[in-house]
């Protein structure tokens, strides 16, 4: 079976970091979303994977290239206009040929690795299989209203939901899906939705079946979802020692175990209590790392506290008081105090950037 991954979504809800990086590319605990994404299909035997791109020039291939590092074979097939999830599917045809294969939404990170949803459905008769997850707010996704074990009907985004079972970006299909994409008309938001390609195919009185999630998901679209997906992961750390090598570990430093210090990075005269990931060639220096959070590389953490935060590469912070939390810096992002009176304060922000003081 093959997979498609579908990264070429505009992301604003996750600017302004989506400003200069996709989101697929966007860390929790140091990795990139999509790479939690190719680790689920990796481990159902799927190493055949096309990834859906905005622009071939795009940072994703440029990063994971033919997939040579991570232990898959990596293509691209560009959807230059964003018309919705089915028009990305539909363009995978030439891609899947006439197998079996699953859909993985790159935004989406689960608990769940999903062996037994794709163990069955190759050798089954079931036309499609999807994903669900219990939510909260049914109106923000698409929901499945069950049949004993089938999908009796999915409506995208209802207003009145009739059940809290959401569509979760894993699906499986036949290439009977391509048909049900044709017969599909756009929805209220313009877009071609897979949703009501799968509906089609239930009208058409073919078996859609539903795979329910075990654990966590995160749909991790906006930055307090990726700041909650990065705590769940790294709470799933498994245990380490405290690291104790005294040439990286310095003076008056107190670091716990569940602490993952990359090469070169050192913590001086600092706190830290795990679970927490550090990249390499960050420096930590009279401050306070707490639980969940994710530092990059060449990062600078000085004079301050800082708890359930993901800082990605280059980014500097300085000498603030009170403790920051729950915060998204992307790359090269500094946050610093005033060096002279006036203590002021100045920001220089990009489009949909976001201060609490
Ligand atoms: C998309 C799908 C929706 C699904 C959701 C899961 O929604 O259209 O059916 O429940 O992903 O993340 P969107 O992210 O486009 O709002």
């Amino acid at each position: 079976m093959k997979a498609v991954i579908l990264a070429a979504g505009k992301a604003t809800r996750l600017r302004p970091v989506t400003l200069t990086m996709p989101k697929a590319l966007v860390p929790v605990a140091n990795k990139t979303l999509i790479g939690y994404a190719i680790d689920v299909l990796k481990g159902a035997g799927l190493t055949d994977i096309g990834i859906v791109v905005n622009d071939l020039e795009s940072s994703i291939p440029q990063t994971l290239g033919k997939g040579e590092g991570l232990g898959v074979n990596l293509e691209y097939i560009v959807q230059a206009e964003q018309l919705g999830l089915a028009h990305a599917v539909g363009l995978c045809r030439p891609f899947v040929g006439d197998e079996s294969f699953c859909v993985f939404l790159g935004d989406n990170i689960f608990q769940d690795k999903m062996q037994p949803l794709f163990k069955s459905f190759e050798n089954s008769e079931i036309e499609a299989a999807i994903a669900l997850g219990e939510v909260s707010d049914p109106t923000r996704y698409g929901i499945a209203e069950l049949d004993g074990d089938c999908v009796a009907r999915v409506v995208e985004k209802p207003k009145e939901p009739k059940s809290n079972l959401a569509i979760a970006g894993v699906y499986l299909f036949r290439p009977s899906i391509f048909d049900a994409i044709s017969r599909i008309r756009p929805s209220w938001r313009n877009e071609l939705e897979i949703t009501d390609a799968i509906q089609t195919l239930i009208n058409d009185g073919r078996q859609v079946c539903p795979y329910i999630l075990k654990g966590w998901w995160i749909d991790a679209g906006k930055p307090d979802a990726i700041v909650l997906a990065n705590q769940l992961v790294l709470e799933e750390l498994p245990y380490t020692p405290a690291p104790e090598d005294k040439g990286r570990i310095i003076g008056r430093s107190e670091v716990s175990h569940r602490v993952l210090l990359g090469a070169n990075s050192q913590v001086i005269d600092s706190v830290i209590r795990g679970p927490v990931i550090i990249g390499d060639n960050t420096i930590i220096r009279n401050s306070y790392v707490g639980p969940y959070t994710s530092l990059g590389d060449n990062v600078l953490v000085e004079g301050s506290e800082i708890e359930a935060s993901i800082v990605m590469n280059n980014c500097i912070i300085r000498d603030i008081p009170g403790r920051i939390d729950s915060s998204l810096l992307a790359d090269n992002a500094q946050v610093t105090a005033a060096q002279r009176m006036p203590a002021t304060r100045r920001f220089i922000l990009a489009e949909n950037s976001y201060v609490q003081l």
